[in-house]
């Protein structure tokens, strides 16, 4: 492998090289830019990584006129850094503003951002070429005011973190909570974007699970607390008589890039596809049955991980044998390969940085 260009030293705790987790080993760049009503958006700046000063009665804070990202930049087989699929990710960035009365972020700034952050902080992913650049673009209020309606002033940061395994650095399947009691997402509301306000509601009913005695929460539909709708921040996939099913896009799910990108591979490695509502009860009496083989869930930080075990009241059942299926290794292998650069991409997916 050729060694990856750095225009810097990093900063990097040497703590962070062999198992850096999720989520704290920030790196050392930070792309700001900043929106009001009359000027439009400033030109962003590559800075490095500093705390924020702002005033306590920001919009941002009180109201949670905020959206953010997700995605990932991955060492390719040459040595060169790629991002996953920024431009889908800009649009959804664009989405999830646009429903929050928020200005969008252009998709060329955003994928500017992208490289430059990356560009900036490639020498993190040299130790390891497993590891990867998790990207968190962020959207916020950023004017004083607390009057209840839309903010005249807007930041946009870009910041990024070290990211190793989401459950560890070993694949394990994960057992999953259903949620009787709270609900992600409603028609009409916000399940369908990435605005800051889904996630703070959802971390009783994921102590909940935990108290339970499982890793995960899985959500139902809000209007019949039947339909399986996503497994916390991931989406789900089951292997129904053959068939690799996801629950549809009803509006109060995710569209998930990840999810999207494994309709497609799995179409190419053979598999039937579709896009189904599935019940609790088809999912319980498929695993009793045989007829479900397979659950995974997939996201940019969970890649593609097993659902071995599920809990639903006081009711426990188990998904195959409770390891990893077939279907699961295979397309988990297939995506990972595609994202590292080792098989053909089949969506002009990844976008070149350095
Ligand atoms: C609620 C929710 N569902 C699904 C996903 C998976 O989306 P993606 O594959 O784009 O990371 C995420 C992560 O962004 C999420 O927060």
């Amino acid at each position: 492998m050729t060694a990856i260009a750095t225009t810097e030293a990093s900063l990097r705790p040497s703590k962070y090289l062999e198992n850096p987790g999720h989520g704290d080993a920030f790196t050392d760049h930070l792309v700001t830019a900043r929106w009001t009503a009359g000027t439009g958006w400033s030109a962003p700046t590559l800075g490095p990584l500093t705390n924020l000063s702002i005033h306590p009665g920001m919009i941002g804070l009180h109201y949670a006129q905020v959206v953010f990202e997700g995605l990932k930049a991955f060492v390719q087989q040459d040595g060169s850094i790629a991002a996953f699929r920024p431009r889908d990710n800009a649009a959804r960035f664009a989405r999830s503003a646009a429903r929050l009365a928020m200005p969008e972020v252009p998709q060329e700034m955003f994928l500017r951002a992208v490289e430059d952050v990356v560009r900036a902080d490639a020498d993190w992913l040299h130790d390891n070429p497993t590891h990867t650049l998790y990207l968190r673009p962020l959207l916020y209020a950023s004017e004083t005011q607390l009057m209840l309606r839309a903010s005249n002033e807007y930041t946009f940061l870009m910041m990024a973190f070290l990211a190793g395994g989401f459950f560890g650095d070993q694949v394990q399947p994960v057992s999953v909570h259903v949620s009787r009691e709270f609900t992600r997402a409603v028609p009409g509301g916000t399940g369908n974007v990435k605005c800051a306000a889904n996630y703070g509601p959802s971390l009783l009913a994921q102590q909940q699970a935990q108290a339970a005695g499982c890793q995960q929460v899985v959500w139902l539909d809000a209007a019949e607390h039947r339909f399986v709708e996503e497994m916390g921040g991931m989406n789900l996939f089951f292997v129904r008589d053959g068939r690799l099913v996801t629950p549809a896009l009803t509006g109060t799910l995710l569209p998930g890039n990840t999810r999207a990108s494994l309709l497609t591979i799995a179409g190419l490695e053979g598999y039937p596809v579709a896009e189904e509502r599935i019940t609790v009860e088809e999912w319980r009496e498929g695993c009793r049955s045989g007829a479900i083989t397979e659950t995974f869930a997939c996201g940019t930080a969970a890649v593609v991980t097993p659902v071995g075990r599920v809990r639903d009241g006081d009711d426990w059942f188990t998904i195959g044998d409770g390891g990893m299926g077939p279907a699961t290794a295979r397309l988990r292998q297939a995506l990972l390969d595609v994202q590292h650069g080792r098989r053909a991409d089949p969506g002009g997916w990844l976008h070149r940085i350095c």
